[in-house]
């Protein structure tokens, strides 16, 4: 099986340009990309001060911009439809078409640091698969972001510009996330893992450029809805554990303390409280194995937070189950070096490290034996760390 290659920015970038032109009938004098994620380690922990271990992908949003001497933003997608009208002169309001609202929640952020926008036309194309766990929400706020930037002729500081974005996420998508997806859609870089301490809110970015080693992304083509209620039930249960321990920050809880108050904290918070405590650790050794060139090291990590994830944290689904039970039947002899479910969870992707030479092969029995499990054709590729949200 050869594997499917990304579109080259370049590429995104021209076509996107002429949907602009087609759409709206002007010449695109700016255009934004910023890429979705990839988790390797660390789920479900960064908003309970943890460590999370993104990069970002090089799948890209890419929007094509200019401006239009008017109050407005009108905003069209590749898929089609109506555009989006919004109006740049007045607080922003949730309301249709629902995938603008993340525009319009990151246009906010810009009117509160007190910028008055001028009007543009735009157009959005996309290379991130959507619905499958890879951030295309964080990649849309960063892209947007970065175009405004541009609009604006300023620069926001990175760190304040993903914090923009999150916020918009939470007021405008009603998704309580944590960090991770907008830092690493904002700091990624080529060849580099974004290592955030979600204590401090510091990214680092840690080297990852062994040829030998592919990063193989299989969608498994269940889309989950983060917005249902799942995710922010999970991070109420991470809020109620930490009350119950009686500690104020989750990087002060021992496995110990869990089991101390296993009782107290009663099903199922305290199998969400030892999925916390245990993915920190997990994080923090895969960082140190990475650090020694031990990438072998981070196949038992990788198997043990899928496993937490399903079992305790209970976020996996049959699907992502059974794409990381091939991976794993595939196994060490066959060039895998560890596979888990990516991302929040209720579907989407798995993410599988393995050896380069091996990797068209793997992707070929992953594809074939999830089809024939499910009658469902997955979505399987590779990726490597790539630049995070700029101007073209
Ligand atoms: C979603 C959220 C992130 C993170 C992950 C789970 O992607 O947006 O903040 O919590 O789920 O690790």
């Amino acid at each position: 099986m050869s594997l499917d290659l990304a579109p080259s920015l370049a590429d995104l970038a021209a076509d996107a340009a002429v949907g602009l032109q087609q759409r709206f009938g002007c010449e695109a004098s700016i255009t934004a990309a910023a890429p979705g994620r990839v988790n390797l380690i660390g789920e479900h922990i960064d908003y309970c001060d943890g460590f999370v271990m993104p990069f970002a992908i090089d799948r890209y949003i890419v929007i094509a911009a200019a401006l239009n001497g008017s109050r407005e933003a009108r905003i069209a997608t590749a898929l089609g439809g109506e555009h989006a009208r919004i109006e740049l002169d007045q607080a922003q309001k949730i309301s249709d078409p629902s995938w603008a609202n993340y525009l319009r929640g990151v246009i906010q952020g810009f009117q509160n640091r007190g910028h008055h926008l001028p009007g543009f036309d735009a157009f959005i194309l996309s290379s991130v698969p959507g619905g499958a766990g890879l951030s295309s929400s964080a990649a849309l706020e960063c892209a947007i972001a970065t175009l405004l930037e541009g609009l604006l002729d300023t620069v926001l500081d990175t760190r304040e510009k993903a914090l923009l974005c999150q916020k918009a996420e939470h007021d405008f998508a009603g998704v309580p996330c944590g960090i991770m997806d907008q830092f690493a859609s904002a700091f990624g870089k080529t060849n580099r893992l974004v290592l955030i301490d979600c204590q401090s809110g510091e990214p680092e970015l840690i080297p990852f450029e062994n040829p030998d080693l592919t990063v193989l992304i299989a969608n498994t083509m269940v889309h989950h809805q983060l917005s249902d209620g799942g995710y922010a039930a999970r991070r109420k249960n991470t809020e109620d554990g930490l009350a119950t321990i009686g500690k104020t920050s989750w990087r002060d809880v021992s496995p110990l303390d869990v089991e101390t108050h296993w009782e107290q904290l009663g099903s199922p918070v305290n199998r969400r409280a030892r999925h916390v405590v245990g993915e920190i650790a997990r994080t923090i050794s895969a960082a140190q194995s990475l650090a020694k060139n031990d990438f072998e090291a981070l196949g038992p990590l990788m198997a043990a937070s899928h496993d937490s994830l399903r079992d305790d944290f209970e976020v996996s689904c049959q699907e992502l189950d059974l794409m990381v039970d091939i991976a794993r039947a595939i196994g060490r002899a066959g060039g895998v070096i560890g596979a888990r479910m990516t991302g929040g969870g209720f579907g989407g992707s798995t993410v599988t490290l393995c050896e380069s030479s091996k990797a068209p092969a793997i992707a070929a029995t992953l594809a074939a034996e999830y089809q024939a499990a499910t009658g469902i054709r997955p979505q399987i590729f590779a990726s490597r760390p790539s630049n995070g949200a700029h101007l073209l």
